[in-house]
């Protein structure tokens, strides 16, 4: 959900082309996040002047902007601050206008670019209003900026990180941006709450600082009651802006500095939404915590927080992140979602590595050892997650129930939440996402960090919200996932859950000859994904029989409900065909009645213990002259293959069968997709990483 990247030099020579190439870049490595316009704003020919791009549609188009508008790209500078954006539009539709950046006023004198939602700026539009300041666009970031500026006016001795706290202060919601102003030439403020933001640091010398101080505020106190004040001010409609103390505006002193032996050196930094747009610059990464207020000016970066609050530490630690750049690449494939689909033999082996070995038959979560026997005697184990995330929990419900014996239950976060479902201290909620920053998963998660549950994540990204505020936790190590269709991701979070499961039941007796069965499957999963990618044209060619149709059914019963959930959503979401998924024992209760010879069905019937209750579904379709393709398990003589469509999987443990059999439908997903002609990787309305809710 919107991608930020900016780009500093200081005392590196680079030209504007090779400035606006790299932000360009960056953008496109972040287009994944969204891509409904695209924008960038870096410094002018004359000083104090600012060059602003924007434009609709993805970078590409941003790109032939930049190059129609012909910018002096032989202009040098060995200072430059460059902020760019790529926009997934939740206030006001895609436009010129509503592209990032946004800026204070004509002259461009504060540029934000932002990622997430400011929930009061209405308030802060009517305020500002009646200040004389005229709104242009229809978004809440605008407010960003000509709050800056109208701080800045009131107070023009202010230095940035203080102007940049004053206006945060006064922000509800959640935010991820960057702010560039022309009084503060060559530097960026960074501020994060609740959306991510990391900083890469590439330095010409080696490195010698491998953490960065933070500064606390000093006059803690003050700050509660100064926002309070605020806040009665806002309601009255009356001035906010309130000039900020100045003893509190000036408190706040650099002392963290990255360069060598204390004299600043030639650096760069890039900072984004996500390390996958800075890796091909430098390994050497910083991760921002809410709250923190991140400064580089000649060449040092200060991180300062908004206020102290217990437990935040006060070192930031420099990290070499372990992505290589090929990972972010497509490669040989087409999509990237054909890439991470043909991951997935891989990637679960990533899963499990140094967790599971087959041989001598144990299961090793290091994440969550410390908390096991305290999950083991919870009173419920509550999954809580969206979309994709939630299916991997519903596929594996089954799973933890017959093993553990512990209550499960599955939440979607947003109802969870819009129910205000009771939470107790003796809970344990397992947050599962992708990304980790998922808003509603976010907001759930403090809802029961609040109630004094255990929380666990569950989570791809290294460093993202909910693995930093979860108590304990799994990464699941898919590797990045850019396809907005999440795929690699769903299989290895089954898996990780599925290690969960056995850990937790590692005590108990009767359960022990089928957690080794289970351990022998998960050994051979791998091998199994390989056999089934191998269906991939076949299945290409089953996709024609779809074509044109508007809609389809997916069957399925048992955990495999979960798995035609999944399938259903990765149809909808990247093909556009309407796809629900149904649970089989339930058709004949109503959705029978769209069954005929022409709709397009798709029946999950591999065996396990409800088989015989699945073939009910089966015979009541066939009976209503309903032609089904049927995913099967290799050789089922139920299936006759001159009678049937098939799709044919190896068998495995039931409370594995999922992963196998959610490979076909991805794959069929895909080609319906691409047999549209669809742009497989950004579908329409959608994005990456939901930070809004
Ligand atoms: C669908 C998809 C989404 C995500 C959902 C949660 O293919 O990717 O449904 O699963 O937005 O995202 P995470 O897992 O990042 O919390």
């Amino acid at each position: 959900m919107c991608g930020i990247f900016g780009y500093i030099n200081y005392l590196v020579e680079k030209d504007r082309k090779f400035i606006l190439d790299t932000l360009v870049n960056g953008l496109s490595r972040l287009e994944y996040r969204g891509y409904d316009s695209a924008g960038i704003a870096v410094d002018g020919d004359k000083k104090n002047e600012v060059f602003a791009f924007k434009e609709v549609g993805k970078v590409a188009k941003l790109k032939e902007l930049i190059a129609a508008e012909k910018p002096d790209l032989t202009k040098v500078f060995d200072n430059h601050a460059g902020i760019a954006h790529t926009r997934w539009a939740t206030h006001g539709p895609p436009s010129r206008l509503n592209c990032h950046p946004h800026r204070s006023d004509t002259a461009w004198e504060f540029a934000v670019v932002h990622n997430g939602i400011i929930t009061n700026y209405k308030e802060l539009k009517a305020l500002l209003e009646t200040k004389g300041f005229r709104f242009e666009t229809e978004t809440d970031t605008e407010a960003i900026a000509k709050l800056a500026k109208y701080i800045y006016d009131e107070h023009p001795t202010i230095d940035f990180t203080t102007l940049v706290k004053a206006v945060i202060k006064e922000l509800q919601g959640a935010f991820g941006l960057l702010i560039k102003s022309v009084h503060f030439p060559g530097e960026v403020v960074a501020a994060r709450k609740g959306s991510p933001l990391v900083i890469g640091v590439k330095t010409q010398k080696k490195m010698k600082v491998d953490f960065v101080d933070v500064e606390f505020a000093e006059n803690e106190q003050a700050l509660p009651a100064e926002r309070a004040s605020h806040n009665v001010a806002l309601k009255k409609g009356n001035s906010l802006l309130a000039p900020p103390d100045k003893s509190l505006l000036h408190r706040s002193q650099s002392r963290a500095f990255l360069s060598d032996d204390g004299v600043p050196q030639p650096t760069e930094f890039f900072l984004s939404s996500d390390p996958s747009a800075i890796i091909e610059h430098t390994k050497k990464v910083l991760y921002l915590e809410d709250d923190d207020i991140a400064h580089i000016h000649e060449g040092q970066l200060n991180i300062h927080r908004l206020s102290k609050t217990d437990g935040t530490s006060n070192v930031r630690a420099i990290q070499t992140i372990e992505i290589e750049l090929q990972e972010i690449m497509k490669g040989r494939f087409d999509h990237f979602m054909q890439k991470e689909i043909f991951e997935q033999p891989e990637s679960v082996i990533n899963a499990m590595r140094g967790r599971l070995n087959v041989k001598e038959k144990t299961v090793t979560l290091g994440g969550l050892r410390q908390y096991i026997s305290t999950i083991r005697r919870c009173r419920r184990l509550i999954f809580i997650a969206c979309g994709t995330s939630y299916h991997s929990c519903m596929a594996v419900r089954g799973c933890f129930e017959e093993l553990t014996d512990i209550p499960i239950s599955v939440e979607l976060a947003s109802d969870f939440l819009d129910r205000q479902a009771p939470v107790f201290r003796d809970d344990t909620c397992v947050f599962v996402s992708q990304s980790g920053e998922t808003a509603d998963s976010l907001m759930a998660l403090r809802y029961c960090l609040e109630r004094g549950a255990l929380t666990v994540g569950i989570v791809n990204v290294v460093g993202s919200s909910i693995s930093l505020m979860t108590h304990c936790g799994v990464h699941i190590n898919a590797g990045p996932e850019i396809g907005v269709a999440s795929t690699k991701a769903y299989t290895s979070q089954f898996v990780c859950m599925v290690m969960f499961a056995l850990s937790l039941s590692e005590d108990r007796a009767s359960k022990q000859q089928r957690r080794l069965d289970i351990m022998d499957g998960l050994g051979k999963v791998s091998d199994q994904f390989k056999e089934i990618l191998k269906l991939d044209q076949s299945i290409k060619e089953l996709c024609l029989k779809f074509k044109d149709h508007k809609s389809m059914l997916l069957l399925g019963r048992g955990s495999q409900h979960a798995t035609a959930l999944e399938g259903a959503l990765k149809i909808k979401e990247i093909s556009y065909l309407h796809c629900e998924a149904v649970m089989s024992g339930e058709l004949k209760h109503g959705v029978l009645a769209l069954v005929d010879e022409s709709l397009p069905i798709v029946m999950i019937l591999t065996r396990d213990d409800i088989f015989a209750k699945s073939l009910n579904a089966y015979q009541q379709v066939i009976a209503r002259k309903g032609r089904p393709i049927v995913i099967c398990n290799t050789d089922d003589k139920e299936f006759p293959g001159d009678k049937t469509d098939k799709i044919e999987v190896p068998h495995t443990v039931d409370v594995l069968q999922g992963l196998l059999n959610v490979i076909p439908l991805q794959l069929m997903a895909y080609w319906l997709a691409v047999a549209e002609g669809l742009n497989v990787d950004f579908p329409r309305n959608l994005a990456k990483s939901v930070t809004v809710e």
